[in-house]
């Protein structure tokens, strides 16, 4: 387990690297750890055929969301199927499912034996209720992302969205509800990571979750500790669906939701634990400071908070390369340094963070804090 505001730290936690993030030591010298997981992509028919490496990404994205939105891999969780069979059970054209599923058994997201297709064990592992974690809500959020990043030439050229995404949300509602439950697939993904290495201070009872959208860190924690209640602050948008999740796990006693701007909205006082858990990448640099500074405020002496993030290191990341891009067109910010996260940290009172990189690298890092 961790203990805070040490220089070295022991975890038994296997899937993780854990190193201290103090103000004093360079980020970049511990990025040095994630070298050797830098993605590349290659092809070798590129060379002749340079066109392909445009086209089939664009396919390959374009049909596994496809099979997402129709509902093809959850159709074929019970085993396998002919086109005939899944035609009739998602209403769509015999010939339209045999090529959607021959293209994407050339893509390894499904096998065929004869005349029957079937899922690989990956996608029923990721893409089905029948798996870990359901990945399908993610499949249909890329359905709205992949509208937004035709925008991507246009946010350029200006430095940002024609109008944030939280804006598009309103004028949209549905963009907010599938966004919030994309979150939450994620968020089951990451729960287990939180639970196992946060450890509450002593008699901890409250509770804040900044941006807590579908609420299941809240909930998770408030489980795990029979004595927590919390508070969840997000937009109107990304709550459509938390009281009802809240309600089934009977937990209405202890949560609440404050739906508002966080900016601006009264977070309440004297808590033990605030979450942040990739909240940062949304707001300015300025911003974060300043919320740095209002989480010290409202934290007990003792008290923590937990920063979910993918840091800005060097060298970076394909995935996090790509995630500054989305950023651009969603909310015009971007992902930060360790360095400059501590450094808000440290001006707002905290002692320095303790830093844990999750594995893969690709799922973030945590930052903990202790006032
Ligand atoms: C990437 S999601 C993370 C959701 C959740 N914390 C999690 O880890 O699964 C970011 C969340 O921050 C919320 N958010 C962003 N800016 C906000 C603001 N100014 N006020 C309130 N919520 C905000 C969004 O609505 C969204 O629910």
């Amino acid at each position: 387990m961790l203990e805070y505001g040490v220089r070295t730290l022991d975890t038994d936690f296997p899937y993780h690297d854990s190193l201290e993030c103090a103000p004093e030591m360079t980020c970049s010298s511990l990025t040095d750890l994630n070298d050797a997981q830098t993605i590349t992509i290659q092809s070798d028919m590129t060379a002749e055929l340079p066109m392909l490496d445009v086209f089939m990404p664009m396919m390959k994205s374009a049909a596994i969301i496809a099979a997402g939105r129709i509902g093809l891999f959850e159709a074929l969780s019970d085993g396998p199927r002919d086109a005939a069979s899944l035609a009739v059970a998602l209403s769509a054209s015999e010939q339209a499912i045999a090529s959607l599923a021959e293209f994407l058994v050339t893509q390894s997201y499904l096998e065929q034996h004869g005349t029957t297709f079937a899922n690989t064990p990956i996608t029923s592992r990721w893409f089905t209720s029948q798996g870990i974690v359901d990945y399908n809500p993610g499949l249909i959020w890329t359905a709205q992302a992949w509208d937004l990043m035709s925008g991507l030439a246009d946010s350029v050229k200006r430095g940002g969205p024609d109008k944030s995404l939280w804006d598009k949300m309103v004028d949209r509602p549905e963009m907010g509800s599938d966004f919030s439950r994309y979150m939450h697939a994620f968020a089951r993904h990451l729960t287990t990571d939180l639970l196992d290495n946060i450890d509450l201070p002593p008699g901890a009872s409250r509770m804040l979750d900044l941006g807590g959208s579908h609420g299941l860190h809240s909930i998770s924690f408030c489980e795990r500790h029979p004595e927590l209640t919390a508070v969840i602050v997000d937009l109107e948008s990304a709550l459509s669906f938390t009281e009802d999740l809240i309600e089934r796990k009977k937990m209405s006693d202890r949560i609440s939701l404050l739906p508002g701007d966080l900016l601006h909205a009264d977070w309440g006082t004297d808590y033990d634990v605030v979450f942040y858990l990739s909240v940062a990448h949304n707001q300015t640099a300025e911003d974060n400071l300043a919320i740095m500074q209002r989480i010290h405020q409202v934290l007990r002496p003792g008290g923590i908070v937990v920063i979910h993030e993918y840091l800005d290191d060097q060298p970076i990341l394909a995935y996090h390369a790509a995630f500054k891009l989305t950023l651009l067109t969603e909310t015009a910010t971007r992902i930060f340094s360790c360095q400059e996260i501590s450094q808000w940290l440290a001006e707002a009172g905290f002692a320095p963070p303790i830093r844990l990189d999750l594995k893969p690298i690709e799922k973030g890092s945590l930052l903990v804090a202790r006032r």
